[in-house]
């Protein structure tokens, strides 16, 4: 997919607030400082599309991107910000629990993982969840380039392991990098796929 024209739409706090327009929706979500943003703006190739920051828990509202004017991108509030408040971890959690099953123009979710890390209990929590809800997703590791090509390929492989723990199929999964653009064709070509089969 060659991405045309990117543009902001609007950030919004409930689902009641998101764009009427129907399009299919692609979403983007993980743990507060995954790199979301950072790949958002890369696949977009607008460098600041947005806001990226060393600060976890910035994004705290659903922001809508028109591509192309025949899709939304969709950047999520991060989950699992320790420093949250209860009651705006709350509000995340059901903000993003609402748009997830009950937008009806969402089509796909991508689940942003830092590939430097073991397995997360909030990682895995939330994915396990998806799949008892049956939500349509698609693995994304990030900050591939943090790591050297053999911890890449076995912290990768043991990801893989752990989830065939309790899964018996495995999700798409792409291996990205917001510095190299690493992944990005194949992101894209994915979604691109997807939205062919809608
Ligand atoms: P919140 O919106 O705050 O939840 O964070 P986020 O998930 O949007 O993360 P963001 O894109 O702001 O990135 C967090 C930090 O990781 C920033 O310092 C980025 O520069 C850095 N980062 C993100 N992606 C990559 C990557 O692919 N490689 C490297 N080396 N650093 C990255
Ligand atoms: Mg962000």
């Amino acid at each position: 997919m060659i991405i045309k024209s990117v543009s902001f739409v609007c950030s919004s706090a409930k689902i009641e607030q998101c764009p009427k327009k129907r399009l299919p929706e692609f979403a983007f979500i993980g743990r507060s400082n995954v790199g979301k943003s950072s790949l958002i703006n890369r696949l977009t190739g607008h460098g600041s599309l947005a806001k990226t920051s060393a600060t976890p828990g910035k994004t705290q509202l659903v922001n809508h991107f028109i591509i192309n004017n025949n899709w939304y991108l969709v950047d999520l509030p991060g989950y699992g910000y320790a420093k949250a408040s209860k009651v705006s971890r709350c509000t995340f959690s059901n903000l993003i629990t609402d748009y997830i099953s009950h937008r009806e123009q969402f089509t796909l979710l991508f689940v942003l993982i830092d590939v430097r890390l073991e397995p997360q209990v909030i990682d895995l929590e939330f994915i396990n969840k998806l799949g008892e809800d049956g939500i349509p997703f698609a693995l994304v590791f990030t900050k591939a380039d943090k790591l050297g090509a053999g911890n890449l390929a076995s912290n990768v492989a043991h990801y893989k392991k752990v989830l065939l723990e309790s899964w018996e199929e495995l999700p798409s999964v792409f291996i990205t990098s917001s510095e190299t653009g690493q992944g990005r064709e194949e992101l894209l070509k994915y979604l691109e796929n997807v939205m062919d089969s809608l």
